[in-house]
């Protein structure tokens, strides 16, 4: 197991845990602690023990795993580069440019955004192309949210991502070997990009998201492969058309636009039938042996997106 090499982010910068909690659950804890039966039942929390859309009940990652086997090109290609290259990327300050086809484009400081919007704890079950998951506590918002405030025009069908290119902080972006062309690109339509299970990412199990996670915003979106969830964005557009989406440039055969999760649907060079539970059980790589479901298990609430769509055709 690879060192874990903390973020350099001052002990200042990085924001407690009670902070990034739903304000909605601290309200409703508080009004429970009043006694107010009817009103705590407008805030009831999820029974526990129940697998609720945002918190998956399955044994959660360790965070050891979930911030040192990473995939983020920008700090090499090796699963544990991103943790041991990314200490002099510096998240702060941050702005993310939001604009394109919408009627009040802005850029927005991450000071703003952590203070704007409400951040949730979503536990949701993540999976890679490469087949392998995971099951991360992620602190964030919708992205509904950040959408509904520039609001789009009606001809925005899409979404666009993009993120930042610097070479001096991100040595996987310099010298003779380039493994992917910058920046790091990727897209969802816009009816995807609205549904509630959709989110930006500022942290993860209640802290601040690491370097090698995406700090400081990451898109997660937990019924797609975990290649869509495009790390420290700078910039989101809302376009007409279908964005480019990297991996979909770099080898349009293996990776789709879509990336949802199928089981049904084997990439060309391996089975998308299973996945290794990074950190459970043995296994013969490490991880034991699950059966992948369709949509990630997310098929519920998303299936409906894709209605009389050919699912082996726009993989
Ligand atoms: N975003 C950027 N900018 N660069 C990358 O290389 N890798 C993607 C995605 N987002 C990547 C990225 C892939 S392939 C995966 S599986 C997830 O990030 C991994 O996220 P995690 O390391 O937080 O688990």
């Amino acid at each position: 197991m690879p060192v874990f090499h903390p973020p350099k982010i001052a002990a200042s910068e990085i924001t407690p845990r009670a902070l990034y909690l739903d304000r909605r659950t601290l309200l409703g804890a508080a009004v429970g602690g009043l006694g107010l039966a009817a009103a705590s039942k407008v805030f009831a929390a999820p029974l526990a023990g129940k697998e609720t859309d945002y918190k998956v009940t399955e044994k959660i990652t360790s965070k050891e795993d979930a911030t040192s086997y990473n995939n983020f090109y920008e700090f090499g290609t090796g699963k544990d580069d991103p943790v041991r290259n990314s200490g002099d990327f510096k998240p702060t300050p941050w702005r993310v440019e939001v604009g394109g086809l919408v009627n009040k484009p802005q850029v927005i400081g991450i000071d703003d955004i952590m203070k704007d919007f409400v951040m949730e704890e979503r536990i949701y079950r993540m999976r890679c192309v490469e087949a392998w998951s995971m099951v991360i506590p992620w602190i964030g918002f919708p992205l509904s949210a950040l959408l509904d405030r520039v609001e789009p025009l009606g001809s925005a069908k899409y979404v666009a991502f993009e993120t930042v290119v610097r070479p001096d902080e991100m040595p996987g972006q310099k010298g003779f070997f380039q493994p992917l062309p910058w920046p790091y690109v990727d897209g969802l339509r816009l009816d995807e990009a609205r549904n509630p299970l959709a989110i930006l990412a500022t942290g993860l199990y209640g802290e601040t998201l690491p370097n090698q996670n995406g700090a400081p915003l990451r898109l997660v979106v937990p019924w797609k492969y975990g290649f869509k969830g495009i790390k420290s964005i700078v910039k989101i557009t809302l376009t007409e058309n279908e964005p480019p989406c990297t991996w979909n440039k770099s080898a349009a055969n293996e990776y789709g636009f879509y990336a949802n999760v199928n089981p049904a649907v084997d990439h060309p060079r391996w089975s998308q039938a299973t996945e290794r539970r990074i950190g459970e059980g043995g296994g013969l790589f490490g991880g034991a042996r699950m059966n992948t479901l369709p949509f990630n298990g997310y098929g519920e609430q998303v299936a409906g997106l894709y209605s009389g769509m050919d699912l082996t055709v726009n993989f």
